[in-house]
């Protein structure tokens, strides 16, 4: 019976043999395949948690850089109805009156920040959200629960657009 226990210097040198600096060992592509699933585990939650964080700086950002936006062609909307767009960040509202008068506004609501529509057929702009009602003119608040009116653009008219700035 031959019963030899293996040292601890056979270990070593086992080891050796396995970490040799070849790319291709088990124990390297190993390693790489851990190396990439821990990148891509970090990549998983750090994303939505940046995108979380940066989410109000870059949206005050945006809504704090511009200033004016031109829409090509809006001048031919037609009367008694409304478009939707983009100021920076901000949904916004232009409307064309009956009357030929134009208005722009913010069009989050001032309650708790949905976003309002333009309802020709009862003169008013109305969050369904909780029931908020603002003047289809002036944009005041005059219903429901927005605290204040919405945010006012100043409306330009020309032949081949319409431009809305900040007040
Ligand atoms: S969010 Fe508009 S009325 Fe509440």
């Amino acid at each position: 019976m031959h019963d030899e226990a293996i040292s601890s210097e056979q270990y070593e040198t086992f080891d050796d043999i396995e970490s040799t600096d070849d790319p291709l060992s088990r124990r390297g592509f190993v390693k790489l395949g851990m190396m990439l699933v821990g990148t891509a585990y970090a990549g998983a939650i750090g994303y939505p948690v940046y995108r979380y964080l940066a989410t109000p700086v870059t949206r005050a950002a945006g809504a704090s850089a511009v200033t004016e936006v031109a829409l090509p062609d809006a001048q031919s909307l037609e009367a008694g109805s409304a478009m939707m767009f983009r100021f920076g960040t901000r949904p916004s509202m232009l409307i064309h009156h009956t009357d030929g008068s134009w208005a722009c506004f913010d069009a989050v609501c001032t309650h708790l920040g949905c976003t309002v529509q333009f309802e020709p057929q009862k003169n008013r702009i109305y969050c369904a959200c909780h029931g908020g009602v603002y003047d289809m003119k002036t944009g005041d608040a005059v219903a429901g629960p927005p605290p204040r009116g919405l945010k006012v653009y100043v409306v330009e008219v020309s032949d081949a657009e319409v431009v809305v700035s900040r007040a």
